[in-house]
């Protein structure tokens, strides 16, 4: 699974690193910054969750390539 956020979206919320700072990291501005692009297998659900919780919607969950 990978996870992307665009930072045209991105309004600084923080529920992403609140809810799964494994994958999501916040800039000096408060914006988010993915760490794990490719998110561990036994981060999915939380990083599935935080992107739900994104207000913006700025987080996009893909399958991993095979
Ligand atoms: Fe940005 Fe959404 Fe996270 S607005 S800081 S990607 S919760």
């Amino acid at each position: 699974m990978k996870v992307t956020v665009d930072p045209d979206r991105c309004q600084g919320h923080a529920q992403c690193w609140d809810l799964c700072p494994e994958v999501f990291s916040l800039d000096e501005e408060g914006h988010a910054v993915v760490t794990a692009e490719a998110v561990p297998a036994g981060l999915e659900a939380k990083a599935s969750r935080a992107a739900a919780n994104c207000p913006e919607r700025a987080i996009t969950v893909s399958p991993a390539l095979p």
